[in-house]
């Protein structure tokens, strides 16, 4: 595993790279929706990742963002019926922030292996940060381990969020409820506009609390394993189960867990009913 994570943080750091490298060009920008985004860099970054991931560790499968499949005959490798690792790919995540040159963007990468987390890697090549973790073996940033804050309120704690790419379309649970009671109890709410960092962020101590709807696996995985490792809670509204595939994430140091627990709840997918 360990080789395994250090390939997944070059291959995160060498797609950063990229990124950086085509900030200031004129992006071809294609719509997913009215102000969802994608460029062509998004696409380079992710046919780089899933090419030098299956070439460097064969027999793994992709979800990715964009697409983009394993090359043929790379998947191939296990044996039997346990379903094969998997890398969970956002070869872009903040995409709206690179197309219009706001710094808060990086590269996510997950490993999932029978259902379960086991690594994560996300690099912010702004920073040029890379957040690693691998289960059990602890969170780092750029080699040294990270932890969660010990901010013990909301009111002293700095908290994070995004809205999905249809909050401008009437959806019943557009997050803009949440973000309100929260704005009210915390010390501030920020909204940086890439989830991955976001968590990255929560497992570093930086931010306190996160919490947002409707964010695809992609966006989610790497950053769960991080936190988890850093010591850090991740939980649905309710503070049930984490579902990497269900429509909401509550993420924080743990100590004001309950506190935002009490903020959401009673409010389908965090909304007042
Ligand atoms: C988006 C970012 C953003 C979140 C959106 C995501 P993308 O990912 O993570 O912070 O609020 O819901 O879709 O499209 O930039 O990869
Ligand atoms: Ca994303
Ligand atoms: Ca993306």
């Amino acid at each position: 595993m360990g080789e395994t994570l250090s390939i997944m943080g070059e291959v995160a750091r060498k797609a950063g790279g990229m990124q950086m490298a085509r900030l200031c060009d004129a992006h071809s920008i294609e719509y997913k929706g009215v102000i969802n985004l994608v460029t062509e860099v998004d696409r380079a970054c992710e046919k780089y990742i899933v090419g030098e991931l299956s070439r460097r560790i064969p027999g793994c499968e992709f979800l990715a963002e964009e697409g983009t499949a394993a090359p043929e005959g790379s998947a191939s490798r296990s044996a039997g019926d346990a379903p094969k690792p998997r890398f969970i790919v956002d070869p872009l995540d903040g995409t709206v922030n690179y197309a219009h040159g706001f710094p808060f963007f990086c590269v996510s990468i997950a490993l999932e292996e029978r259902g379960e987390l086991t690594a994560g890697v996300i690099f912010d090549p702004n920073r040029n940060e890379l957040f690693e973790a691998k289960k059990g073996g602890g969170a780092f940033m750029n080699g040294s381990p990270i932890s969660v804050s010990n901010a013990g309120s909301l009111r002293k704690s700095l908290l994070a969020t995004g809205f999905a790419y249809n909050v401008q379309e009437g959806e019943a649970l557009d997050n803009l409820d949440n973000f309100c009671a929260f704005i009210k109890r915390a010390r501030a709410v920020r909204r940086p506009g890439s989830a991955a960092i976001d968590l990255a962020w929560v497992a570093c101590g930086r931010i306190d609390g996160f919490w947002e709807l409707f964010l695809k696996p992609w966006d989610m995985a790497a950053g769960v394993a991080i936190i988890r490792e850093a010591g850090g809670m991740v939980t649905s509204f309710d503070g049930g189960p984490y579902n990497l595939y269900g429509t909401e994430i509550l993420a924080s140091n743990g100590a004001i867990h309950r506190e935002m627990i009490g903020v959401l709840g009673g409010r389908e997918g965090g909304k007042a009913t």
